[in-house]
């Protein structure tokens, strides 16, 4: 079965939007699903993760009723995986104005995928601002959740944290919502994820102190449903409990 669902706006405030790219559940046969932001200041716009191949068309098409594509100035990778990078030749020539964002670790390999002319800046591992139309996001080290050049994202304007693969849930059989409700029930789609992909608890707790001050009002993962106000702060405690993760879990003792 097949059914397109359109993109939403998951935050916004009066020249600033943050949005949801939508979702064709045909993808739900393909692979892991993805989510894929948008988010526009003014006549200025940023992508986040956009994806594969498979998910490029739609992506293209939700993006081109929203804004011009030469006004995506910003592409943000939060870091080197097939479900972020993977339609980078593409994303190239279809927002022609838009430098990539991804950590400096990775810059040498993308050009494996073919792509050598993108306009492309290393994030340091300390992180960067971003500036886009009047507003500012900021890259925040997330290292080795999972990967070890690994960013995640937090939008001043709208108080939206990015959060990469942090936050994956994998839904059984055919099942998907957008926002969590059942928080408890939801944990048992993200725990398979977090125990093995993420590397330790030590990365876990620094990225987490590193959140402290911000004023989070959702989180919005890659892959799953978005975590809004209280379920947002519900995710970051979990998150703060969770203990035999990666290397701990594979290899206790
Ligand atoms: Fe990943
Ligand atoms: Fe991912």
């Amino acid at each position: 079965m097949r059914k397109l669902h359109k993109p939403i706006a998951i935050a916004e405030n009066e020249n600033h939007r943050f949005i949801w790219l939508g979702l064709d559940e045909a993808d739900l046969e393909k692979g892991i699903l993805t989510n894929q932001y948008l988010v526009v200041d003014n006549d200025e716009a940023m992508l986040i993760d956009p994806g594969g191949y498979f998910v490029f068309e739609r992506l293209y098409k939700a993006v081109s009723e929203i804004i011009d594509p030469s006004r995506v100035r910003a592409i943000f990778y939060s870091h080197q995986d097939p479900d972020v990078v993977g339609s980078i030749n593409l994303l190239e020539g279809f927002f022609p104005n838009a430098r990539i964002y991804v950590s400096e670790l990775w810059i040498r390999f993308l050009p494996h995928l073919g792509t050598l002319s993108a306009d492309i800046s290393g994030i340091p591992d300390e992180g960067v601002d971003i500036e886009l139309g009047g507003s500012r996001l900021r890259a925040i080290p997330a290292h080795f959740l999972h990967s070890p050049g690994n960013f995640t994202l937090y939008d001043e304007a709208t108080g939206v944290l990015f959060s990469g693969d942090i936050g994956a849930a994998v839904y059984p059989g055919n099942e998907w919502y957008l926002f969590v409700e059942d928080f408890q029930r939801h944990i048992k789609y993200m725990e398979g994820f977090h125990k093995r992909y993420l590397c330790c608890r030590k990365a876990l707790q620094q990225w987490l102190k590193s959140l402290e001050g911000l004023d989070i009002n959702v989180v919005a993962p890659q892959h799953g449903a978005i975590f809004v106000g209280d379920k947002a702060a519900m995710f970051l405690e979990w998150l703060r409990s969770l203990d035999r993760i990666g290397v701990d879990y594979l290899y206790p003792g």
